[in-house]
């Protein structure tokens, strides 16, 4: 469950009604067929802890890749949307912990410029996490952060006086529909300038062996990360999953270009989840679809990027090809 952050006051807009939410997506997505849950319900305190886990992986490259793409270009980034001149904003979707935003703010702060960073996410648990370490790794940048489901309810950015550079990285954007992912976008996009930037990062497509061990590790992290889904509904709605009676699977679904999230049930089972008022039956082998992380080319990167107001100005990729960073300013 989202909770009060202690040390940060997480957010001037209104705080999403967590539980209301949740039993809200369960209805939908556990009644259809196929079964569905929404991703950003991995992400309660100990999901935002795995996923940390996760990011550390040997078979995880996203973040390794991303983290030494920022640390090659964050002052190219940060120069592209400002001279030094002026305040900068640095606004962040889905930040979890922003182990890597540091890097960008670190060439932010270097330029003596007044830095405002705002991160958004759904897990007040991971953002407070976030802020302590930006605060003290940065005490002279102001932390705005927000508890918002930016799905549900996409963010309203204040003006600002100076320039912001908008950040939606760890590929996040792949856990959407092409048609949800530039809901997502036209938003933010809407509400930058033409100064502003944007930067997208964006997982890409390579072989399937490399693809399913990112999201079938060894370790069996991802497995745990996948299963606490049903642990959640456990704590927060009384059900009574059992857990073992669940396997996590990841598939790659080639037409889609997609990795997705399973959880299989190993044999016929009634669940019964009291706050929301479900009985379900499973039958052996029938699934719960939990996330989608989609695959990008060139192409579909640019593609999605117009299509959402935006002209790609830049990208950066690494030796093997396998991950990119694209810098954008909006079209308008
Ligand atoms: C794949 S993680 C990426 C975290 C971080 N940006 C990184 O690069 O490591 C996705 C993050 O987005 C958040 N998230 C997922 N769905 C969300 C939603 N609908 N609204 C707000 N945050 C969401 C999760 O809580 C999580 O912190």
């Amino acid at each position: 469950m989202t909770t009060l952050s202690p040390l940060f006051d997480l957010g001037s807009q209104p705080l999403i009604d967590a539980r209301t939410e949740l039993i809200r997506e369960v209805l939908d997505g556990l009644r259809s067929r196929p079964r569905t849950l929404k991703p950003w319900i991995l992400y309660d305190d100990l999901g935002s802890r795995l996923f940390e886990q996760i990011t550390d992986l040997p078979e995880y490259y996203p973040t390794r890749t991303e983290r030494s793409l920022l640390s090659r270009h964050a002052n190219a980034i940060v120069a592209s949307v400002t001279d030094g001149s002026q305040p900068l904003r640095v606004v962040e979707l889905g930040a979890g912990s922003a182990s890597k935003t540091c890097l960008l703010l670190a060439a932010a702060t270097r330029l003596h410029l007044d830095v405002v960073y705002m991160p958004l996410d759904v897990s007040g648990d991971a953002l407070d996490l976030a802020c302590t370490n930006i605060q003290n790794s940065f005490p002279e940048v102001l932390i705005e952060p927000m508890v918002v489901n930016y799905v549900d309810s996409p963010p309203q950015l204040e003006e600002f006086e100076g320039s912001t550079l908008a950040l939606y990285l760890g590929t996040s954007i792949g856990n959407f529909t092409p048609t949800e992912s530039r809901t997502i976008l036209r938003n933010l996009g809407s509400q930058l300038t033409r100064q502003d930037a944007f930067l997208l990062g964006t997982d890409l497509v390579k072989d399937e062996s490399s693809l399913i061990a990112a999201y079938q590790d060894s370790q069996g992290v991802t497995a745990a990360f996948n299963l606490n889904i049903l642990n959640r509904l456990n704590r927060e709605l009384d059900a009574d999953f059992d857990l073992s009676g669940f396997r996590h699977c990841a598939r790659w679904n080639s037409f889609e270009s997609r990795i997705e999230m399973h959880l299989e049930s190993t044999r016929s089972q009634a669940i019964q989840i009291p706050a929301a008022g479900l009985k379900l039956d499973f039958r052996t082998g029938e699934t719960i679809h939990t996330e989608n992380s989609y695959k990008f080319t060139d192409e579909t990167i640019r593609a999605l990027l117009f299509d959402s107001g935006f002209a790609p100005q830049m990208t950066w990729k690494d030796a093997r090809q396998w991950y990119a960073l694209t810098l954008s300013h909006t079209c308008e």
